[in-house]
């Protein structure tokens, strides 16, 4: 299984978020943080925008919803033409109706979990849905540090989808640059997403490269 890399455009310039996308035109997804002053202590960016970036961008769109009540909302980003929707378990009521509506919606279905959420409810529902996120740093911002105590959930989340014969595949959303990202794919996460380190880099298609390199490398 080779790396996937999404760099998230909450690091991109949001005058120019169609320029943004199409500088990370290597990249496997385009992460999209939608965060509503609700969930988390910031607001980034709803469905409308969405919609337009859904149709400029040239990779996927990996909608990340750090919402509120995603039960209401989740089900129109993956209308809106989004190849994965992810919510957090912290926020949904029915999270298994949630991911089968997603499914349904020909998206795949992403469950985010925060630093301090365990996965444990979640271990016998994994082949529900096609995507846990792990955040290793609390959501809201960008350009925060690793935090070390999420790899073991990766690997717990990683040895329990190995051990039911699944393809369930495992994100890694916080703090990921060139520093953290083995250890992070050594866990067993498969799909990592970088703002900071994607977006401060130099020359954007080589950070993504670079990125991936070290990720494959030790990907087991
Ligand atoms: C944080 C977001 C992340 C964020 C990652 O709440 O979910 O996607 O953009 O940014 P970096 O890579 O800078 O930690
Ligand atoms: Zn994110």
């Amino acid at each position: 299984m080779s790396a996937l890399i999404a760099p998230s455009i909450l690091s991109a310039d949001f005058a120019n978020l169609e320029r943004d996308l199409g500088a990370i035109s290597t990249a496997d997804y385009a992460h999209v943080d939608v965060m509503d002053n609700h969930f988390v202590p910031n607001l980034t960016l709803g469905l409308p925008v969405f919609e337009r970036l859904a149709q400029v961008s040239p990779v996927p769109l990996d909608a990340h919803l750090m919402i509120a009540d995603p039960d209401r909302w989740a089900p129109a980003y993956a209308e809106a033409g989004a190849a994965s929707v992810t919510f957090h378990a912290e926020a949904a009521t029915a999270p298994v109706r949630l991911a089968r509506e997603l499914r349904r919606s020909g998206a795949r279905a992403g469950l985010a979990l925060r630093p301090a959420t365990s996965v444990e409810p979640f271990l016998d529902l994994l082949g529900e849905f096609d995507m846990l996120l792990v955040m290793s740093v609390e959501p809201g911002f960008g350009g925060q540090s690793f935090i070390e105590g999420t790899l073991p959930k990766i690997r717990r989340i990683r040895d329990a989808v190995s051990e039911a014969g699944l393809d369930v595949w495992v994100q890694v959303d916080g703090g990921i640059s060139r520093a953290t990202i083995e250890r992070a794919a050594e866990a067993g996460a498969n799909v990592f997403v970088a703002g900071s380190a994607v977006y401060g880099a130099e020359s954007i298609p080589e950070e993504i490269a670079a990125l991936r390199a070290l990720a494959d490398q030790h990907t087991h």
